[in-house]
Protein backbone atom coordinates (compact mmCIF):
# COMPACT_ATOMS: atom_id res chain seq x y z
CA UNK A 1 0.00 0.00 0.00
CA UNK A 2 2.94 2.20 0.41
CA UNK A 3 0.40 5.11 2.63
CA UNK A 4 2.13 4.31 6.00
CA UNK A 5 6.04 4.71 4.44
CA UNK A 6 8.08 7.90 4.88
CA UNK A 7 9.40 8.19 1.20
CA UNK A 8 12.20 10.93 0.26
CA UNK A 9 10.91 14.32 -1.27
CA UNK A 10 10.57 14.76 -4.77
CA UNK A 11 13.10 16.74 -6.49
CA UNK A 12 11.50 16.48 -9.71
CA UNK A 13 8.09 17.21 -11.33
CA UNK A 14 6.81 16.82 -14.47
CA UNK A 15 2.72 18.03 -14.70
CA UNK A 16 0.54 16.60 -17.36
CA UNK A 17 -2.52 18.52 -18.50
CA UNK A 18 -5.92 17.45 -20.09
CA UNK A 19 -8.73 19.49 -21.17
CA UNK A 20 -9.46 22.89 -21.22
CA UNK A 21 -6.84 26.26 -21.72
CA UNK A 22 -7.85 26.70 -18.05
CA UNK A 23 -6.31 23.72 -16.94
CA UNK A 24 -3.00 24.76 -19.13
CA UNK A 25 -3.39 27.88 -16.60
CA UNK A 26 -3.46 25.74 -14.16
CA UNK A 27 -0.79 23.34 -14.59
CA UNK A 28 1.65 26.49 -15.58
CA UNK A 29 0.46 27.48 -12.20
CA UNK A 30 1.71 24.63 -10.20
CA UNK A 31 4.63 24.03 -12.13
CA UNK A 32 5.70 27.74 -10.94
CA UNK A 33 4.70 26.85 -7.03
CA UNK A 34 6.69 23.62 -7.03
CA UNK A 35 9.48 25.43 -8.73
CA UNK A 36 9.13 28.05 -6.31
CA UNK A 37 9.95 25.21 -3.64
CA UNK A 38 12.60 24.33 -5.34
CA UNK A 39 12.21 21.44 -7.44
CA UNK A 40 12.89 21.02 -11.21
CA UNK A 41 10.61 20.15 -14.06
CA UNK A 42 11.68 17.04 -15.50
CA UNK A 43 11.79 16.91 -19.23
CA UNK A 44 9.08 13.94 -19.25
CA UNK A 45 7.58 11.93 -16.90
CA UNK A 46 9.57 9.07 -16.79
CA UNK A 47 12.14 11.06 -15.32
CA UNK A 48 10.19 13.09 -12.76
CA UNK A 49 9.67 12.15 -8.81
CA UNK A 50 6.23 13.61 -9.35
CA UNK A 51 3.74 13.30 -11.72
CA UNK A 52 0.75 15.29 -11.94
CA UNK A 53 -2.11 14.46 -14.12
CA UNK A 54 -4.23 17.76 -14.48
CA UNK A 55 -7.33 15.82 -15.51
CA UNK A 56 -10.73 17.14 -17.15
CA UNK A 57 -13.95 15.75 -16.66
CA UNK A 58 -15.92 17.61 -19.62
CA UNK A 59 -16.53 14.70 -21.82
CA UNK A 60 -16.53 10.64 -22.22
CA UNK A 61 -14.73 8.34 -20.03
CA UNK A 62 -12.44 11.19 -18.97
CA UNK A 63 -12.00 9.23 -15.29
CA UNK A 64 -11.40 6.23 -16.97
CA UNK A 65 -8.32 7.67 -18.80
CA UNK A 66 -6.97 8.79 -15.58
CA UNK A 67 -6.96 5.39 -14.13
CA UNK A 68 -5.05 3.64 -17.42
CA UNK A 69 -2.32 6.27 -17.10
CA UNK A 70 -2.09 5.81 -13.45
CA UNK A 71 -2.12 2.34 -14.13
CA UNK A 72 1.25 2.98 -17.18
CA UNK A 73 2.90 4.96 -14.60
CA UNK A 74 3.03 2.40 -12.09
CA UNK A 75 3.80 -0.17 -14.58
CA UNK A 76 7.03 1.53 -15.88
CA UNK A 77 8.74 2.64 -12.63
CA UNK A 78 8.33 -1.15 -12.10
CA UNK A 79 8.29 -0.65 -8.73
CA UNK A 80 9.89 2.32 -7.51
CA UNK A 81 7.07 4.60 -8.06
CA UNK A 82 7.23 8.17 -8.38
CA UNK A 83 4.65 10.21 -6.15
CA UNK A 84 1.57 10.61 -8.01
CA UNK A 85 -0.82 13.61 -8.02
CA UNK A 86 -4.43 13.51 -9.45
CA UNK A 87 -5.17 17.44 -10.18
CA UNK A 88 -7.74 18.79 -11.76
CA UNK A 89 -12.18 18.35 -12.31
CA UNK A 90 -11.99 14.38 -11.80
CA UNK A 91 -10.19 14.92 -8.78
CA UNK A 92 -12.34 17.19 -7.57
CA UNK A 93 -15.60 15.09 -9.00
CA UNK A 94 -13.97 11.66 -7.91
CA UNK A 95 -12.10 12.63 -4.52
CA UNK A 96 -11.31 10.34 -2.28
CA UNK A 97 -12.81 7.46 -4.72
CA UNK A 98 -9.60 7.97 -6.87
CA UNK A 99 -6.98 6.50 -4.39
CA UNK A 100 -10.01 3.41 -3.76
CA UNK A 101 -9.60 2.49 -6.81
CA UNK A 102 -6.21 3.38 -7.69
CA UNK A 103 -4.24 2.82 -4.57
CA UNK A 104 -0.74 4.18 -6.44
CA UNK A 105 -2.06 7.72 -6.22
CA UNK A 106 -0.91 9.70 -3.30
CA UNK A 107 -2.33 13.24 -3.56
CA UNK A 108 -5.91 14.42 -4.77
CA UNK A 109 -5.92 17.85 -4.94
CA UNK A 110 -8.88 19.92 -6.54
CA UNK A 111 -8.68 23.39 -9.41
CA UNK A 112 -9.75 25.32 -5.92
CA UNK A 113 -6.85 23.79 -3.62
CA UNK A 114 -3.64 23.49 -5.94
CA UNK A 115 -2.12 26.35 -3.95
CA UNK A 116 -1.60 23.91 -1.10
CA UNK A 117 0.41 21.46 -3.23
CA UNK A 118 3.33 21.78 -1.42
CA UNK A 119 2.03 20.69 1.91
CA UNK A 120 0.12 17.75 0.02
CA UNK A 121 3.45 16.54 -1.00
CA UNK A 122 4.93 16.73 2.33
CA UNK A 123 2.47 15.31 3.40
CA UNK A 124 2.05 12.22 1.20
CA UNK A 125 6.37 12.25 1.63
CA UNK A 126 5.72 11.05 5.17
CA UNK A 127 3.79 8.16 3.77
CA UNK A 128 0.36 10.08 4.39
CA UNK A 129 -2.54 10.05 1.54
CA UNK A 130 -3.21 14.04 0.77
CA UNK A 131 -6.49 14.92 -0.10
CA UNK A 132 -7.86 18.13 -0.86
CA UNK A 133 -11.17 19.30 -2.77
CA UNK A 134 -11.85 22.07 -0.75
CA UNK A 135 -13.47 25.17 -2.31
CA UNK A 136 -12.52 27.81 -0.01
CA UNK A 137 -13.50 31.53 0.22
CA UNK A 138 -10.36 32.87 -0.47
CA UNK A 139 -8.57 32.88 -3.26
CA UNK A 140 -5.86 30.48 -4.14
CA UNK A 141 -4.30 33.19 -6.26
CA UNK A 142 -3.00 35.23 -3.52
CA UNK A 143 -0.89 31.95 -2.43
CA UNK A 144 0.70 31.57 -5.69
CA UNK A 145 3.84 32.46 -6.08
CA UNK A 146 4.47 36.11 -8.87
CA UNK A 147 4.52 34.57 -13.03
CA UNK A 148 7.86 34.54 -13.92
CA UNK A 149 9.83 32.66 -17.40
CA UNK A 150 7.11 33.72 -20.07
CA UNK A 151 6.59 32.53 -23.82
CA UNK A 152 5.47 35.34 -26.07
CA UNK A 153 1.64 34.45 -25.78
CA UNK A 154 0.44 33.88 -21.99
CA UNK A 155 -2.95 32.68 -20.05
CA UNK A 156 -4.48 34.54 -17.28
CA UNK A 157 -7.54 33.25 -15.42
CA UNK A 158 -9.57 36.14 -14.36
CA UNK A 159 -13.11 34.54 -13.49
CA UNK A 160 -13.79 30.96 -12.51
CA UNK A 161 -16.45 28.63 -11.93
CA UNK A 162 -20.52 28.74 -14.04
CA UNK A 163 -23.81 29.37 -12.27
CA UNK A 164 -25.64 28.77 -15.90
CA UNK A 165 -26.20 25.06 -15.78
CA UNK A 166 -26.39 24.03 -18.55
CA UNK A 167 -28.30 20.77 -18.40
CA UNK A 168 -25.35 18.73 -20.21
CA UNK A 169 -22.49 19.86 -18.10
CA UNK A 170 -20.57 19.29 -15.40
CA UNK A 171 -18.76 22.66 -15.05
CA UNK A 172 -20.94 24.20 -12.31
CA UNK A 173 -20.12 21.22 -9.94
CA UNK A 174 -15.96 20.31 -10.94
CA UNK A 175 -15.31 24.52 -11.12
CA UNK A 176 -18.00 25.51 -8.28
CA UNK A 177 -20.27 29.04 -8.93
CA UNK A 178 -18.94 32.50 -10.66
CA UNK A 179 -16.10 34.13 -9.24
CA UNK A 180 -14.00 37.15 -10.65
CA UNK A 181 -10.48 37.90 -9.62
CA UNK A 182 -10.15 41.15 -8.37
CA UNK A 183 -9.03 44.19 -10.53
CA UNK A 184 -5.97 44.66 -9.44
CA UNK A 185 -4.54 41.26 -8.79
CA UNK A 186 -5.12 40.82 -12.83
CA UNK A 187 -3.46 43.92 -13.52
CA UNK A 188 -0.86 42.94 -11.11
CA UNK A 189 -0.79 39.77 -13.12
CA UNK A 190 -1.02 41.07 -16.42
CA UNK A 191 2.31 43.14 -15.92
CA UNK A 192 4.21 40.82 -14.48
CA UNK A 193 3.57 38.28 -17.54
CA UNK A 194 4.48 41.45 -19.89
CA UNK A 195 8.23 41.88 -17.63
CA UNK A 196 8.81 38.24 -18.47
CA UNK A 197 8.33 38.30 -21.67
CA UNK A 198 4.54 38.01 -22.89
CA UNK A 199 3.22 40.09 -25.90
CA UNK A 200 0.12 38.61 -26.44
CA UNK A 201 -2.53 37.85 -23.24
CA UNK A 202 -5.60 35.84 -22.93
CA UNK A 203 -7.80 36.36 -20.64
CA UNK A 204 -9.86 33.17 -19.65
CA UNK A 205 -12.72 32.14 -17.36
CA UNK A 206 -15.31 29.79 -17.63
CA UNK A 207 -17.81 32.74 -18.62
CA UNK A 208 -14.90 35.55 -18.60
CA UNK A 209 -17.53 37.93 -20.48
CA UNK A 210 -19.55 37.51 -17.03
CA UNK A 211 -16.24 38.85 -15.47
CA UNK A 212 -17.37 41.92 -12.89
CA UNK A 213 -15.61 44.15 -10.41
CA UNK A 214 -14.18 47.23 -9.56
CA UNK A 215 -11.32 49.44 -10.77
CA UNK A 216 -8.79 50.79 -8.83
CA UNK A 217 -11.61 54.23 -8.18
CA UNK A 218 -14.03 51.40 -7.45
CA UNK A 219 -15.77 51.95 -10.16
CA UNK A 220 -17.98 49.11 -10.81
CA UNK A 221 -16.66 47.54 -14.47
CA UNK A 222 -17.47 44.51 -17.04
CA UNK A 223 -14.93 42.68 -18.64
CA UNK A 224 -14.98 45.65 -21.15
CA UNK A 225 -13.50 48.24 -18.57
CA UNK A 226 -10.91 45.59 -17.95
CA UNK A 227 -9.86 45.04 -21.88
CA UNK A 228 -9.59 48.87 -22.07
CA UNK A 229 -7.18 49.32 -18.98
CA UNK A 230 -4.87 46.08 -20.13
CA UNK A 231 -4.97 47.98 -23.20
CA UNK A 232 -2.99 50.52 -21.97
CA UNK A 233 0.03 48.15 -20.58
CA UNK A 234 3.26 49.53 -22.73
CA UNK A 235 4.44 46.17 -23.85
CA UNK A 236 1.47 44.32 -24.42
CA UNK A 237 0.61 44.10 -28.21
CA UNK A 238 -2.07 41.75 -27.96
CA UNK A 239 -5.32 40.93 -25.88
CA UNK A 240 -7.71 37.65 -26.12
CA UNK A 241 -10.15 36.35 -23.78
CA UNK A 242 -12.06 33.02 -23.63
CA UNK A 243 -14.66 31.09 -22.83
CA UNK A 244 -17.98 33.56 -23.55
CA UNK A 245 -21.54 33.17 -23.07
CA UNK A 246 -24.12 34.95 -25.48
CA UNK A 247 -26.21 36.11 -22.08
CA UNK A 248 -23.04 38.19 -20.54
CA UNK A 249 -22.19 39.85 -23.85
CA UNK A 250 -22.26 43.36 -23.11
CA UNK A 251 -23.13 46.41 -25.54
CA UNK A 252 -19.70 47.55 -23.55
CA UNK A 253 -17.58 44.67 -24.68
CA UNK A 254 -19.16 44.74 -28.12
CA UNK A 255 -18.32 48.01 -28.37
CA UNK A 256 -14.92 47.60 -27.14
CA UNK A 257 -14.21 45.03 -30.53
CA UNK A 258 -14.55 48.07 -32.53
CA UNK A 259 -12.49 50.51 -30.48
CA UNK A 260 -10.07 48.93 -28.21
CA UNK A 261 -6.66 48.37 -30.78
CA UNK A 262 -4.99 45.46 -29.00
CA UNK A 263 -8.51 43.55 -29.08
CA UNK A 264 -7.76 40.76 -31.59
CA UNK A 265 -10.69 40.11 -34.16
CA UNK A 266 -12.23 36.61 -32.91
CA UNK A 267 -15.12 35.73 -30.36
CA UNK A 268 -15.09 32.54 -29.46
CA UNK A 269 -19.12 32.42 -28.40
CA UNK A 270 -20.69 28.95 -28.33
CA UNK A 271 -24.13 28.14 -29.08
CA UNK A 272 -24.21 24.59 -28.90
CA UNK A 273 -26.60 23.95 -31.14
CA UNK A 274 -29.66 25.48 -33.48
CA UNK A 275 -33.08 24.24 -32.61
CA UNK A 276 -34.74 26.33 -29.90
CA UNK A 277 -36.70 23.62 -28.29
CA UNK A 278 -33.30 21.38 -28.30
CA UNK A 279 -31.36 25.17 -26.25
CA UNK A 280 -34.49 25.20 -24.24
CA UNK A 281 -33.79 21.66 -22.85
CA UNK A 282 -29.89 22.56 -22.93
CA UNK A 283 -31.01 25.30 -20.14
CA UNK A 284 -29.29 27.83 -22.64
CA UNK A 285 -31.46 30.52 -21.94
CA UNK A 286 -30.84 32.49 -25.37
CA UNK A 287 -32.65 31.21 -28.75
CA UNK A 288 -31.38 30.81 -32.69
CA UNK A 289 -32.41 34.28 -33.42
CA UNK A 290 -31.28 36.41 -30.23
CA UNK A 291 -27.79 34.55 -31.15
CA UNK A 292 -27.36 35.34 -34.71
CA UNK A 293 -28.68 39.05 -33.98
CA UNK A 294 -25.80 39.52 -31.29
CA UNK A 295 -23.40 37.87 -34.12
CA UNK A 296 -24.83 41.03 -36.59
CA UNK A 297 -23.79 43.38 -33.72
CA UNK A 298 -20.68 41.74 -33.58
CA UNK A 299 -19.99 42.02 -36.98
CA UNK A 300 -21.09 45.61 -36.90
CA UNK A 301 -18.34 46.97 -35.18
CA UNK A 302 -16.14 44.66 -36.07
CA UNK A 303 -16.81 43.15 -39.71
CA UNK A 304 -13.50 40.90 -40.38
CA UNK A 305 -13.90 38.78 -36.74
CA UNK A 306 -13.21 35.83 -36.81
CA UNK A 307 -16.18 33.41 -35.36
CA UNK A 308 -15.63 30.45 -33.58
CA UNK A 309 -18.10 28.41 -31.63
CA UNK A 310 -18.82 24.94 -29.56
CA UNK A 311 -21.18 22.44 -31.14
CA UNK A 312 -22.71 19.31 -29.46
CA UNK A 313 -24.71 16.70 -31.47
CA UNK A 314 -26.82 13.75 -30.09
CA UNK A 315 -28.46 15.81 -26.82
CA UNK A 316 -31.13 13.43 -25.83
CA UNK A 317 -34.24 13.61 -27.92
CA UNK A 318 -32.70 15.50 -30.85
CA UNK A 319 -34.49 14.78 -33.81
CA UNK A 320 -32.98 14.46 -37.56
CA UNK A 321 -35.21 17.77 -37.94
CA UNK A 322 -33.52 20.06 -34.90
CA UNK A 323 -29.70 18.33 -35.48
CA UNK A 324 -30.39 20.19 -39.45
CA UNK A 325 -31.31 23.35 -37.98
CA UNK A 326 -27.82 23.10 -36.03
CA UNK A 327 -26.67 22.95 -39.66
CA UNK A 328 -28.78 26.10 -40.45
CA UNK A 329 -27.17 28.17 -37.75
CA UNK A 330 -23.83 27.08 -39.05
CA UNK A 331 -24.43 28.42 -42.26
CA UNK A 332 -25.95 31.78 -40.99
CA UNK A 333 -22.84 31.96 -39.24
CA UNK A 334 -19.59 31.41 -41.09
CA UNK A 335 -17.43 30.04 -38.42
CA UNK A 336 -13.29 30.95 -38.83
CA UNK A 337 -13.33 27.69 -36.96
CA UNK A 338 -15.21 25.78 -34.28
CA UNK A 339 -15.22 22.85 -32.08
CA UNK A 340 -17.76 20.04 -31.89
CA UNK A 341 -18.61 16.97 -29.85
CA UNK A 342 -20.70 14.04 -29.87
CA UNK A 343 -22.95 14.49 -26.38
CA UNK A 344 -21.67 12.86 -23.55
CA UNK A 345 -23.55 11.86 -20.60
CA UNK A 346 -21.96 13.52 -17.16
CA UNK A 347 -22.99 11.57 -13.85
CA UNK A 348 -24.89 14.03 -11.66
CA UNK A 349 -26.08 16.19 -14.49
CA UNK A 350 -29.99 16.83 -15.17
CA UNK A 351 -29.47 15.56 -19.37
CA UNK A 352 -28.09 12.25 -18.29
CA UNK A 353 -31.20 10.93 -16.81
CA UNK A 354 -33.47 12.57 -19.76
CA UNK A 355 -35.31 10.27 -22.09
CA UNK A 356 -34.00 9.86 -25.55
CA UNK A 357 -30.88 9.36 -25.50
CA UNK A 358 -28.91 9.52 -28.77
CA UNK A 359 -27.46 6.01 -30.29
CA UNK A 360 -23.57 6.02 -30.55
CA UNK A 361 -24.25 5.51 -34.64
CA UNK A 362 -26.95 8.15 -35.12
CA UNK A 363 -23.80 10.62 -33.22
CA UNK A 364 -21.15 9.55 -35.10
CA UNK A 365 -22.86 10.40 -38.56
CA UNK A 366 -24.41 13.91 -37.30
CA UNK A 367 -20.78 14.70 -36.23
CA UNK A 368 -19.68 13.69 -39.46
CA UNK A 369 -21.65 15.84 -41.49
CA UNK A 370 -21.49 18.90 -39.12
CA UNK A 371 -17.75 18.28 -39.08
CA UNK A 372 -17.58 18.60 -42.98
CA UNK A 373 -19.38 21.89 -42.99
CA UNK A 374 -17.37 23.37 -40.48
CA UNK A 375 -13.97 22.35 -42.40
CA UNK A 376 -15.30 23.75 -44.90
CA UNK A 377 -16.06 27.02 -43.36
CA UNK A 378 -12.98 27.00 -41.95
CA UNK A 379 -10.81 26.72 -44.97
CA UNK A 380 -12.74 29.79 -46.95
CA UNK A 381 -11.98 31.81 -43.79
CA UNK A 382 -8.67 31.01 -44.31
CA UNK A 383 -8.07 31.22 -47.75
CA UNK A 384 -10.18 34.98 -47.89
CA UNK A 385 -7.38 35.96 -46.07
CA UNK A 386 -4.98 35.32 -48.56
CA UNK A 387 -4.01 39.10 -50.37
CA UNK A 388 -3.81 40.51 -46.95
CA UNK A 389 -1.40 42.01 -44.81
CA UNK A 390 -1.14 41.63 -41.30
CA UNK A 391 0.26 41.42 -38.11
CA UNK A 392 1.46 37.87 -36.78
CA UNK A 393 3.38 36.97 -33.51
CA UNK A 394 5.97 34.33 -33.79
CA UNK A 395 5.18 32.39 -31.42
CA UNK A 396 7.64 28.68 -32.13
CA UNK A 397 10.10 27.22 -34.66
CA UNK A 398 8.35 25.43 -37.70
CA UNK A 399 9.55 21.92 -39.07
CA UNK A 400 12.11 22.99 -41.45
CA UNK A 401 15.51 24.83 -40.93
CA UNK A 402 14.61 28.85 -40.32
CA UNK A 403 10.66 28.39 -40.65
CA UNK A 404 8.62 29.84 -38.06
CA UNK A 405 4.67 29.85 -37.16
CA UNK A 406 3.34 32.29 -35.24
CA UNK A 407 -0.63 33.51 -35.09
CA UNK A 408 -2.61 35.89 -37.50
CA UNK A 409 -4.97 38.76 -35.70
CA UNK A 410 -7.61 36.24 -36.35
CA UNK A 411 -6.12 33.00 -34.63
CA UNK A 412 -4.81 31.44 -37.84
CA UNK A 413 -1.73 29.64 -37.58
CA UNK A 414 0.95 30.89 -40.24
CA UNK A 415 4.03 29.88 -41.47
CA UNK A 416 6.87 32.14 -42.49
CA UNK A 417 9.88 31.23 -44.12
CA UNK A 418 12.66 33.89 -43.61
CA UNK A 419 12.76 33.25 -39.66
CA UNK A 420 12.24 36.08 -37.65
CA UNK A 421 13.03 35.62 -34.26
CA UNK A 422 10.24 34.05 -31.35
CA UNK A 423 7.99 36.93 -29.44
CA UNK A 424 8.29 39.35 -32.70
CA UNK A 425 5.36 41.06 -33.86
CA UNK A 426 5.85 40.94 -37.57
CA UNK A 427 3.85 42.31 -40.79
CA UNK A 428 3.08 39.81 -43.16
CA UNK A 429 1.76 38.99 -46.60
CA UNK A 430 -0.73 35.78 -46.61
CA UNK A 431 -0.19 34.25 -50.01
CA UNK A 432 -1.49 30.37 -49.47
CA UNK A 433 -4.03 28.76 -47.17
CA UNK A 434 -4.71 25.49 -46.57
CA UNK A 435 -7.78 24.28 -44.15
CA UNK A 436 -5.21 24.38 -40.97
CA UNK A 437 -2.63 27.00 -41.62
CA UNK A 438 -1.32 30.07 -43.79
CA UNK A 439 1.45 30.81 -45.35
CA UNK A 440 3.09 34.32 -45.22
CA UNK A 441 6.09 36.46 -46.07
CA UNK A 442 7.36 38.77 -44.06
CA UNK A 443 7.23 42.71 -45.07
CA UNK A 444 9.34 44.34 -42.61
CA UNK A 445 9.51 44.51 -38.88
CA UNK A 446 7.55 46.22 -36.50
CA UNK A 447 8.12 48.05 -33.47
CA UNK A 448 7.79 46.94 -30.19
CA UNK A 449 4.00 48.31 -29.55
N1 LIG B 1 -21.10 16.32 -23.81
C1 LIG B 1 -20.56 16.85 -24.93
N2 LIG B 1 -20.01 18.07 -24.98
C2 LIG B 1 -20.01 18.81 -23.86
N3 LIG B 1 -19.55 20.04 -23.60
C3 LIG B 1 -19.80 20.32 -22.30
N4 LIG B 1 -20.40 19.28 -21.71
C4 LIG B 1 -20.57 18.33 -22.66
C5 LIG B 1 -21.12 17.03 -22.66
N5 LIG B 1 -21.67 16.50 -21.57
C6 LIG B 1 -18.95 20.90 -24.60
C7 LIG B 1 -19.73 22.20 -24.82
C8 LIG B 1 -18.84 23.22 -24.16
C9 LIG B 1 -17.48 22.63 -24.41
C10 LIG B 1 -16.38 23.16 -23.57
O1 LIG B 1 -17.65 21.26 -24.20
O2 LIG B 1 -19.83 22.42 -26.20
O3 LIG B 1 -18.99 24.51 -24.71
FE1 LIG C 1 -20.98 24.33 -18.89
FE2 LIG C 1 -23.01 25.85 -19.78
FE3 LIG C 1 -21.42 26.75 -17.81
FE4 LIG C 1 -20.46 26.57 -20.31
S1 LIG C 1 -22.14 27.88 -19.64
S2 LIG C 1 -19.41 25.88 -18.42
S3 LIG C 1 -21.50 24.73 -21.06
S4 LIG C 1 -22.78 24.98 -17.69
Amino acid sequence: MGAAMSRPAPKSFHVKSFGCQMNVYDGARMAELLEGQGMSAAESADEADLIVLNTCHIREKAAEKVYSDIGRIVKKAEGDKPMIAVAGCVAQAEGAEIPRRAPAVDIVVGPQAYHNLPRLVAEAAEGKRALDTDMPAASKFDALPKRRRQGPTAFLTVQEGCDKFCTYCVVPYTRGAEISRPWAAIVDEAKALVDAGAREITLLGQNVNAWAGEDGAGRPQGLDGLIRALDALPGLARLRYTTSHPNDMSDGLIAAHGEVAKLMPFLHLPVQAGSDRILKAMNRSHDAASYLELIDRVRAVRPDIAISGDFIVGFPGETEAEFEETLTIIRAVNHAQAFSFKYSPRPGTPAATMDGQIAAAVMDERLQRLQALLNEQQHGFNLATVGRRCDVLIERDGKKPGQRIGKSPWLQSVIVENGPAIGELVTVDIVAAGPNSLNGVVVAEQKAA
